[in-house]
């Protein structure tokens, strides 16, 4: 069975959904750069391992990131999930980890890479916006698409709407991908493409606002 490190910055909500999952893995820690994000008094609950690694305490991103990697490699991991995690991390971190290493983001990539993605898409007026979830490479947000989910943006959303509609994909793609890695149905190629193993495809369109 696979081992997976959780890490991440706040509420966890997307940890949760994980653990709530069960997936065919085992979550050997959460580890967190901020001892105030509520995620670690949820992971408790679970009784999941939990750390925290100050980010503040180092004085750069090499030797947090250093600092970082030491602790996730005393659970010798096979997958490291980042879920809600708030460091851009280093070139070196992600090379070492590559294949390894999976975020989720609040778009619909390549649409809306880095912060504020939901009141850019609501100021863009576009009528879908999603979630992706993608291994990490160096260049942030653009590692290559695992799963995405799609969503209308209806009339009279605010960001706290849309958020939440897409959240509520976020927690249901991101256990899918672990469930996929887990059971080796994905991996990374050389060439930095995602090779499915599973034969499952949707072909059903999401049209926004609708046609009738
Ligand atoms: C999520 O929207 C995630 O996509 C983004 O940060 C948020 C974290 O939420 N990277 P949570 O901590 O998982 O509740």
């Amino acid at each position: 069975m696979k081992k997976v490190v959780i890490l991440i910055s706040g509420r966890g909500s997307n940890m949760q959904a994980i653990l709530e999952a069960k997936l065919p893995c085992s979550i050997a820690a959460v580890i967190s750069n901020r001892a105030d994000a509520g995620g670690l008094a949820i992971a408790k609950t679970y009784g999941i391992p939990t750390e925290v690694i100050e980010h503040r305490d180092y004085p750069d991103r090499d030797s947090f990131d250093n600092a970082l990697a030491n602790i996730i490699e005393s659970y010798q991991p096979d997958l490291v999930v980042l879920a809600g995690f708030m460091r851009i991390l280093t070139t070196r971190f992600v090379t070492h980890y590559l294949g390894r290493l999976i975020n989720i983001h609040p778009s619909l990539l390549p649409s809306y890479s880095g912060l504020n993605t939901h009141g850019r898409a609501l100021e863009d007026g576009v009528r879908i916006h999603g979630c992706t979830v993608h291994f990490v490479t160096p260049k942030l947000d653009n590692g290559p698409i695992i799963i995405q989910a799609a969503v209308p943006v209806l009339r009279d959303d605010d960001e706290k709407t849309l958020a939440d509609r897409v959240l509520r994909e976020e927690h249901r793609i991101y256990a899918q991908a672990i469930r996929w890695i887990c059971q080796n149905q994905i991996e990374l190629s050389e060439k930095g493409k995602v090779i499915f193993h599973y034969r499952k495809q949707c072909g059903y369109s999401l049209v926004s606002p609708s046609l009738d």
